[in-house]
Formats: structure tokens, C-alpha cells, sequence
């Protein structure tokens, strides 16, 4: 059996290597490029493609590897919004993603950012760097005062919601179809809009889909409590950025925390080498403010996680090339 796996980075090679040496029978050909209409000629004569990236798996390269008889797709990520559906079938390519890498990964970063943001720790490191030592005025707040707002209980907003009790937060949730256990404990309130009015923290974790582009817009910022925080570790589109940075210069968002960002592929993940090359007036004007923490998309990135989307989606490949099946199938 062979398999090519696309964008290959050295932080997932020696993840790959052991994988690949307790599977003497298949044969994995790492590529660091990712998959796309310059590199879609590389899969021809293998079995699978397993592959990671941002960009979108077009109708042309996904109609190629029709072409070439493979059927089976397995990524290495969660999300899926970046492939051509449509396409995909026509193919009869199936799909698996890997769904839970690590849920405490996600969650953990999504809980820091709480944190950071109550603690004011970029105002505080800005200020050192500076020398200066100071307290006022960034006085903090205590996360066991907060109301945290859960948008989406999947495996990731559960585990936030693990979390943050811990430190003693109130939490409430929404999802359009509750968890039984927490719907049994009374986390849920019965509308996003009621999330929104009662959350000191609104944190995000929802899949990207077409019905929820922009659900953070001027319409929904303007139904949230005064001064409330909102974090984003989950996807960019979530968020209407113009209309964040408008809730941020009224002082109606406090702060904010974006793990993810609507334009980020091409940017995050790049060395701009400096803060003035980074092609991106609205993230820059986020990055600034310090009431806003930008990361570049690493809340998936820890060694457990890493190792286990490449492990996870290896066995995935070789389930959907020998059964046409795999647990980790994705309806498309
Ligand atoms: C996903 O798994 O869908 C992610 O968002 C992580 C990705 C950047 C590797």
C-alpha cells in the first residue's frame, strides 16, 4: 500500500517516521509542499493522500486524484471547510479528518487567553520591557467572578468548560443540540442572544459553517453585556472583524483574544521579519491594542495534538484504502 502524505512539516516528521516503522507493509512518501494544482501530479500511482493546509483542495485537484483512482482523502486537521464538497463526490473521494487530536489543546489555549486577558499580562510585559514596574492602573479581574458563555459543546467546549470551573467561573452554554449531561446540569440558556447578555466571557467553538459567517457582527455585539471579553480559538470567519474592532473602540468589547482570524491563511505561519511587513492593516491595528491577543493559529499546536494527527489520520488513510470505510469519515 502507498500513501503520499502532503505538506509534511519537520515539527511532524518524526511523528510520521515512527508510524511508518510500525507499518512495515505501507509505504508513505513525505512531501513538504502542500497539495495543490503544481504538486497534484506527485499522488498518481499511490493508494491514499493524506495531507494539512489552509488552502483549499480545489474541484482541479480533487477531479486529478479521481483521475488517478484514488478515492481516499484523510486530513490531518479537524475542519473541512476548505474542500470542495461537490467535487470530492463526483470523485468518489472519501474524506476523514481527525476530530479530536486533543480537545485540552484547544481548550487550554482558549482558558490562557481568559486569563491573560484578566491579568492584563500583555499591558504588564509591555510595561517592563519599558522598566517599568508599576501596578496602576491595570488592576485585574478574577476569573472565579466571571460569567463564561460557551458557544458550541462539542469535545472543545466541554473541556473549556472543565476548565473553568476549576477556577470557580460561573459557566452557561449554547449549542442547537445539547449534551444531555449538561443539559441535565443547567448550563444551557435557550438563545445565542441570551449567551450574549449574560457572558462576561464569550468563548467560540463552533465549526465554520455558511449559516454561522459573521455571527459576531454589530447586530450581535450590540445584544452582549457591556465590557464583555471574547475569545475565538475555534475558525475567523466566526467573526466580523470591522465589526470587533467597532465594539473595541466603543469600549463595549473589553477585550479580546483570536487565535483564528477571517484573513489569516497566507499570514499566519509567515515570517514577516517585522511588525511593518506584516500585509495586514486590520490585524495590525488588533495587534496594537492591548486589550487584544493575537495568536497565529497554535492552539492545535503541542506534541500530543501534532503527534496525533499524524498518527490518527495515517490510520484513517489505510482504514478508508483497505475497508472504504474509516471511523473517522467525514459526511460531506
Ligand atoms: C483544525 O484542526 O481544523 C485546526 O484548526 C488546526 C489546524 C491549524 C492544523
Amino acid at each position: 500500500m502507498k500513501i503520499i502524505a502532503y505538506g509534511i512539516r519537520n515539527d511532524e516528521k518524526p511523528y510520521l517516521d515512527e508510524w511508518v516503522a510500525n507499518h512495515p507493509d505501507v509505504e508513505v512518501k513525505s512531501e513538504p509542499k502542500l497539495l495543490d494544482e503544481n504538486t497534484v501530479d506527485e499522488a498518481k500511482d499511490f493508494d491514499g493522500v493524506v495531507a494539512y493546509q489552509q488552502k483549499t483542495y480545489t474541484a482541479t485537484v480533487l477531479d486529478k486524484l479521481g483521475s488517478f483512482g484514488i478515492k481516499s482523502l484523510s486530513l490531518r486537521n479537524v475542519g473541512v471547510d476548505n474542500i470542495d464538497a461537490e467535487a470530492a463526490k463526483r470523485n468518489g473521494i472519501k474524506v476523514s479528518n481527525v476530530p479530536a487530536y486533543s480537545p485540552a489543546a484547544i481548550a487550554e489555549l482558549a482558558v490562557t487567553e481568559m486569563m491573560r486577558l484578566l491579568r492584563r499580562t500583555k499591558k504588564f510585559e509591555d510595561k517592563e520591557r519599558h522598566g517599568n514596574l508599576t501596578w496602576a492602573p491595570d488592576i485585574a479581574e478574577e476569573m472565579n467572578q466571571q460569567t463564561v458563555g460557551v458557544f458550541a459543546t462539542g469535545r472543545i467546549g466541554r473541556q473549556v468548560i472543565d476548565i473553568v470551573r476549576g477556577f470557580g467561573a460561573k459557566v452557561i452554554a449554547y449549542n442547537p443540540y445539547p449534551n444531555p449531561k449538561l443539559k441535565k446540569e443547567g448550563v444551557y440558556v435557550d438563545t445565542p442572544e441570551e449567551l450574549y447578555k449574560n457572558s462576561d466571557i464569550l468563548t467560540l467553538h463552533a465549526p465554520a459553517l455558511k449559516e454561522n459567517e459573521h455571527m459576531i457582527n454589530d447586530e450581535t455585539i450590540g445584544q452582549m453585556k457591556d465590557g464583555i471579553r471574547i475569545i475565538n480559538c475555534a475558525r475567523g470567519s466566526l467573526i466580523d472583524t470591522d465589526a470587533l474592532i467597532r465594539g473595541l473602540d466603543s469600549g463595549k468589547i473589553k477585550g479580546a483574544a483570536l487565535d483564528v482570524y477571517e484573513d489569516e491563511v497566507g499570514i499566519f505561519n509567515v515570517d514577516f521579519g517585522s511588525f511593518d511587513k506584516i500585509p495586514d492593516a486590520r490585524l495590525k491595528n488588533l495587534m496594537e491594542r492591548d486589550n487584544v491577543l493575537i495568536t497565529p493559529h497554535i492552539a492545535f499546536y503541542t506534541k500530543v495534538a501534532v503527534k496525533n494527527m499524524v498518527q490518527y489520520a495515517l490510520d484513517a488513510n489505510v482504514s478508508l484504502i483497505k475497508t472504504g470505510t474509516s471511523d473517522k469519515e467525514v459526511k460531506l
